[in-house]
C-alpha cells in the first residue's frame, strides 16, 4: 500500500451504520436494550431482533442474535457511494481481508463481506433503507428520525465501536490504507519500545468511530465494547443510578476519559448473566488530539479522578466467547453503620439529615 492508495481511500466511508453482538440469553439482553436504553425493536428475522436507537437514521443500528457465546457478529460500515463501495471492495480483496460479496439483510441491501487482520467480521455496505417512522412515532423535531422514547434513559444513536487487536499497528493501518480511516489519537508505550498500544480512528468529524486497543492476552478478534451516545454528561450519571437500581454490572464509571475528553459509563450488558454479556460502553465524544504520550497517559488516563480502574481497558468477552480478563464485582454500596453515641461511624462524619 501506498500514500496515494491512502489518500485515494480517504472520504469513501461516511460511517458506521450497524453493528450485530451475539447474545446467549435474548430475553435479558432484549431487556437491557428495549426497556433500560430505550431502543425500539424495528424488526425480527430468523431470530434475530433488530434495534434502533430514535436518532438513528437507517432501519437499524443493532442486531442481535442468538448464539450459545455472546461475542462480535458484524460491523457494517456505510460508503460515501456505490462507486466506493466498489473501489474499497477491491482494496479490500488486494490486502487480502476480502470475504466477498453477500445479498445483504433486513433494511441492509448488498454487502462486501470482510474482515480485519485479526478476525473481525465487518462488512461495506451502500444501499441502505433509511427508517420512517409511523406517524405515532414521527418527531416534530424535522432532524430527528423518530421521537425520543418516554421509556429508558435513552440514547440517541450508535457511536462507536472499541475492538481488541493482537497488534495495534497493523490494524490501524491497514484501515487507513484500505478505508481511509484517519488515526485521531494514540497511545505508545514509551517504556516498550514504543509499541502503539491504543488507537482511535474515525472516517468523518467524529473523535473517534472505532478505536483499536492491545489485546494483551494475545487473543484475536475481540470485541471490548459497543457505545451508544447520550450527547449530555449528565445522562450517564442517571444511567449509573439506574445500572445499580436494576442489577447491571458497572465496570467504570460514569468519568471522563483523558483520552478523547469522552464522559463515559461502562456497563455489562445482560441480565440473566452479568458476566458473559457484550458491552455497552455510554461515552459522549470530545475533542481530539493526536499523538501519544506513552504509557502513562493510558495509566492516568481519566481527566476525573475517580478510583476505578488505572489499568486502562482489561479485555472483553471473546468473539469466540472465550472469557477476558475478570471484569470487576459489581460495586456494592456498604451499609451504614449506625451512628454511634457520638454520631460517628468508623473513620467518618456524623450523618446529617
Ligand atoms: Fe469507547
Amino acid at each position: 500500500m501506498s500514500a496515494r492508495d491512502t489518500a485515494d481511500a480517504r472520504f469513501e466511508l461516511a460511517h458506521m451504520a450497524h453493528a450485530e453482538l451475539y447474545t446467549p440469553d435474548m430475553e435479558g439482553s432484549l431487556w437491557f436494550f428495549t426497556q433500560l436504553l430505550g431502543m425500539r425493536e424495528t424488526a425480527r428475522h430468523q431470530g434475530s431482533v433488530y434495534l434502533r436507537c430514535y436518532e438513528d437514521p437507517y432501519h437499524h443500528s443493532l442486531k442481535l442474535t442468538e448464539r450459545d457465546q455472546p461475542g462480535l457478529g458484524n460491523v457494517g460500515w456505510r460508503t460515501t457511494s456505490a462507486e466506493a463501495l466498489e473501489r474499497r471492495a477491491a482494496a479490500l480483496d488486494a490486502a487480502g481481508l476480502g470475504l466477498g460479496w453477500t445479498k445483504g439483510d433486513l433494511g441492509v441491501g448488498r454487502t462486501f463481506a470482510f474482515q480485519s487482520p485479526d478476525g473481525h467480521p465487518m462488512e461495506l455496505v451502500w444501499d441502505v433503507e433509511r427508517y420512517t417512522a409511523p406517524d405515532e412515532l414521527r418527531s416534530r423535531i424535522l432532524t430527528r428520525r423518530s421521537k425520543r422514547p418516554l421509556q429508558g434513559l435513552p440514547p440517541r444513536r450508535l457511536d462507536h465501536i472499541n475492538l481488541m487487536a493482537s497488534d495495534v499497528t497493523v490494524q490501524k493501518e491497514l484501515f487507513e490504507q484500505t478505508l481511509g480511516f484517519g488515526t485521531r489519537e494514540r497511545v505508545v508505550d514509551g517504556a516498550g519500545g514504543g509499541t502503539e498500544i491504543g488507537a482511535w480512528m474515525s472516517v468523518n468529524v467524529l473523535g473517534h468511530e472505532m478505536a483499536i486497543m492491545r489485546d494483551q492476552t494475545g487473543s484475536k478478534g475481540r470485541l471490548h465494547h459497543l457505545a451508544f451516545w447520550y450527547g449530555v454528561p449528565q445522562h450517564n450519571t442517571d444511567a449509573a443510578e439506574l445500572c445499580r437500581e436494576y442489577g447491571i454490572q458497572i465496570e467504570a464509571g460514569p468519568d471522563v476519559h483523558g483520552i478523547t475528553q469522552g464522559a463515559f459509563l461502562y456497563v455489562l450488558e445482560g441480565r440473566a448473566d452479568l458476566r458473559r454479556g457484550p458491552r455497552a460502553g455510554a461515552p459522549p465524544r470530545g475533542a481530539a488530539r493526536r499523538g501519544g504520550r506513552g504509557r502513562d497517559r493510558l495509566r492516568r488516563g481519566r481527566a476525573r479522578g475517580s478510583p476505578g480502574r488505572a489499568r486502562g481497558h482489561p479485555g472483553g468477552p471473546c468473539r469466540d466467547g472465550a472469557p477476558g480478563r475478570e471484569a470487576r464485582p459489581p460495586h456494592r454500596v456498604r451499609p451504614r453503620r449506625r451512628a454511634g453515641r457520638r454520631g460517628r461511624g468508623r473513620g467518618g462524619r456524623a450523618r446529617r439529615g
